[in-house]
């Protein structure tokens, strides 16, 4: 790849239009986690400390409808983004027109502007018309046409085409900034070039939602390692009975052949050994620890079990990378949240590993259980960082490679 870097730019007296991810959930008014508004800060600071101006972009949800417009609305972001980095932040609502012209062309050097939300050019008079999510190439160039400088920093959107991440860098000299520049890094590592052996852990409800990361996977780890619920599916393939556990019949012979493929390749397909099973999916009802082998017809397993932790430790050490994506088992509920928070632990304790969390639900238990800072990486890409591991070419990257 030879994508171009922020610290190659000359940002003194630019107007640099910065794409960052501050989709980040909202409660009522409230931020309720701010990761990726922090993680885009030094891209921001870099800017700004270089006598730049700071032209950010950003989507927040989707804009399906009017309503829309007043629910996703930047304003609390640029509040909070100003609160973060201890600078004003001029927030303009609107997306494009006169107020934001003027804006970025009478900022100031060290000055940050902040538009409204990008998708709101996705609805216009009553009608869907997408033009951020399609990629409009007028409104790409209407937003170049605001700065001097295009700066991508939003990983969470790299996988979507859209008007503010690939429409701007088809117009603008264009460079990657520091929190996309970490996750090529990481993310991609796992996929370019792992430091061996590698170790994924992967979980989660389904295997429809991980067939493509499994596939991708197979072809680069060492050893695969298999939690939450769509251990069940792999389960049942094996000719286990599963009770009432969760399971995608339609998936059974996919299963079988990921298991062959890795017998083939000579990975390590690990499976859990035992699951804590009720007979409700709820929190507050009865439980045990069982073997997988000894499942009742009437129950369910909602995590793995103190066996399984156990091998999945040992199947950890001596592991160089680790890449974990995805629960192992309901760890919204509390009864059910050991396994997450027991291999969450083993991979924090792995000393020499690079260790990736793939974002998600996995990113959010570490964040919780106070282990962020016992990674090498957290990914701040929900979808984005599935599709990296997949393999797929991520348009908002591709389009910085040129
Ligand atoms: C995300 O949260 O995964 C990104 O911000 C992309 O959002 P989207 O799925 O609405 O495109």
């Amino acid at each position: 790849m030879a994508i171009k870097y922020l610290e190659s730019l000359d940002v003194k007296g630019k107007k640099v239009i910065i794409r960052v991810d501050f989709n980040v959930p909202i409660k009522n008014g409230v931020i309720t986690d701010d990761t990726r508004i922090r993680a885009a800060i030094p891209t921001i600071k870099y800017v700004i400390d270089n006598g730049g101006k700071a032209i950010l972009l950003s989507h927040l949800g989707r804009v399906k409808e009017e309503a829309d417009k007043t629910k996703n609305t930047l304003a609390p972001i640029a509040v909070k983004l100003s609160e973060i980095i201890g600078k004003p932040v001029r927030f303009i609502p609107a997306t494009r027109g006169s107020e934001v012209e003027s804006a970025a062309s009478s900022l100031a050097e060290g000055g940050i502007i902040m538009l409204e939300n990008t998708r709101f050019e996705d609805f216009e008079n009553g009608t869907a018309v997408k033009k951020e999510s399609k990629c409009d190439k007028e409104l790409g160039k209407y937003w170049a046409s605001l700065g001097d400088l295009f700066v991508n920093d939003a990983f969470g959107t790299a996988h979507r085409e859209a008007a503010s991440n690939v429409g701007i860098a088809l117009v603008l000299p264009s460079a990657a900034g520091f929190l996309l520049k970490k996750e090529i890094e990481f993310v991609g590592g796992v996929v370019e070039n792992p430091v061996k052996p590698l170790v994924a852990i992967l979980g989660g409800a389904k295997v429809s939602d991980k067939i493509g990361v499994i596939e991708s996977l197979i072809d680069r780890a060492d050893k695969i390692i298999i939690g939450g619920g769509m251990m069940f599916t792999f389960l049942k393939a094996m000719g286990k009975n599963i009770g009432k556990s969760l399971l995608e019949e339609d998936k059974l012979d996919l299963a079988k052949s990921l298991m062959q493929k890795a017998k083939d390749k000579n990975v390590e397909l690990i499976l859990p050994v035992d699951t804590i099973a009720a007979k409700e999916f709820k929190n507050d009802t009865a439980f045990r620890t069982v073997s997988v082998d000894d499942i009742a017809d009437d129950e369910l397993g909602l995590d793995i079990g103190e066996a399984s932790i156990k091998l999945f430790t040992d199947k950890l050490k001596g592991a160089k990378t680790v890449v974990w994506n995805g629960p192992m088992g309901v760890f919204e509920m509390e009864n059910f949240a050991k396994g997450t928070i027991g291999v969450c632990k083993a991979i924090a304790a792995l000393e020499g590993a690079t260790t990736i969390i793939g974002g998600g639900d996995s990113a959010a238990a570490a964040e919780q259980l106070g282990f962020a800072d016992k990674f090498s990486h957290i990914s701040t890409g929900g979808g984005a960082s599935l599709e990296y591991l997949e393999g797929k070419v991520l348009p908002g990257i591709a389009i910085l490679d040129k």
